[in-house]
């Protein structure tokens, strides 16, 4: 077959030149060699063009092109179901270690195990769920239905920490990625540090790994949450920076006994401003997050962290979003500190 063989420096432009003319084999390869690169030709090259560019023109041989398709692009190539329903498959999903978590639309209920085997397949899960309801109550489970093997407990690692947990049973949030990730680069040298939401140990762990925090107590209600908590903070090696305690936050002991508190929970989360003041250090700093409709952003927050600071002097450090929360509502971290 016919090969142009072009100068590195020329070699660019005239590849340009030559797919617009249509006369590149987008099949197979472009080859490199040491000063020059040879891109294959259609046999319809005509002599104008190769005088107007000034190609050495040699006789080779090129391989096929390997393409790079996206997961999705191969999930829809491959998957067996009518054309006509392909555009409700979903393009985003949670991966949480090997388990997958889909939400499949309606029109696609017939062919859940299809889409179920295919994704797993492609995305080399060995679990899918589907997400079948939202995420509710004071444990913020999750409502999700196994549509693909059967184990769902996995260990996610984000950032180099490990969080182990069952993603059937207990939430995980990819979209408070930035949140840990700032938690982990928080200067706290010495701190105390009360997580008073602690969950599986979302920001008690990166803080436990990546600050000089003294000490982080990790409060967390949920007795499942609470056994993933112990197992991670021993898969992370952080056992001597964190004691973890199971129950209700608000039966934390002590007056002005933290540097520093983060309370990761949204719904109600100012309900338990007032255990947070109690439990605050003069001049200790409060991450105080909430979900807020976008119009009462920020005088609700603010009235609510004035409703229970008990006429403690305070200053705000930052607001920021954490992640959109629904058409109209934010979840927002404030940044306080109390005096
Ligand atoms: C799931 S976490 C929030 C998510 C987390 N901030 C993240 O980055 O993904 C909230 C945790 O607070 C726990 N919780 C709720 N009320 C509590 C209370 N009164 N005392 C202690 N823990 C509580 C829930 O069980 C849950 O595990």
């Amino acid at each position: 077959m016919l090969l142009a063989k072009v100068e590195k420096s020329r070699a660019e432009a005239i590849r340009r030149n030559l797919f617009a003319l249509d006369v590149v084999r987008k099949d197979l390869a472009i080859l490199e060699e040491q000063d020059s690169i040879l891109i294959p030709l259609k046999e319809n090259i005509d002599a104008e063009t190769i005088r107007k560019f000034g190609l050495e023109l040699i006789e080779g041989k090129s391989h096929p092109r390997t393409y790079y398709r996206s997961p999705y692009e191969e999930i829809r190539e491959c998957i067996e179901i009518p054309d006509k329903l392909k555009e409700y498959l979903p393009d985003k999903w949670e991966k949480l270690g090997d388990v997958l978590v889909l939400r499949i639309p309606t029109e696609l209920d017939d062919y859940e195990t299809q889409i179920a085997e295919t994704y797993a397949r492609v995305l080399r899960a060995k679990t899918v769920c589907r997400e079948i309801g939202i995420i509710t109550g004071p444990y913020r489970e999750p409502n999700l239905k196994v549509i693909f093997g059967g184990e769902t407990e996995t260990v996610h690692v984000e950032n180099g920490i490990k969080y182990k947990l069952d993603v059937a049973r207990i939430m995980f949030s990819s979209g408070n990625i930035n949140e840990r990730k700032r938690m982990s680069e928080l200067e706290c040298d010495d701190e105390i540090v009360v997580d008073m939401f602690a969950g599986i140990g979302y920001f008690t762990l990166p803080i436990a790994v990546y600050t000089k925090a003294r000490k982080i107590i990790a409060c967390e209600i949920n007795p499942l949450s609470y056994r993933y908590l112990e197992e991670n903070i021993r898969l992370n090696h952080v056992e001597s920076k964190v004691t973890a305690f199971l129950g209700d936050n608000r039966r934390l002991q002590g007056k002005g006994i933290a540097d520093r508190i983060i309370m990761g929970y949204i719904g109600t989360t100012h309900h338990y401003l007032p255990k947070a003041i109690e439990l605050i250090k003069p001049g200790g700093t409060i991450h105080y997050h909430e979900t807020c409709p976008i119009d009462l952003f920020p005088e609700q927050s603010m009235r609510r962290i004035d409703n229970a600071i008990n006429g403690r002097p305070y200053e705000i450090i930052s607001m920021r979003e954490v992640k959109s929360y629904g058409p109209s509502t934010i979840h927002i971290v404030v940044d306080m500190r109390v005096l």
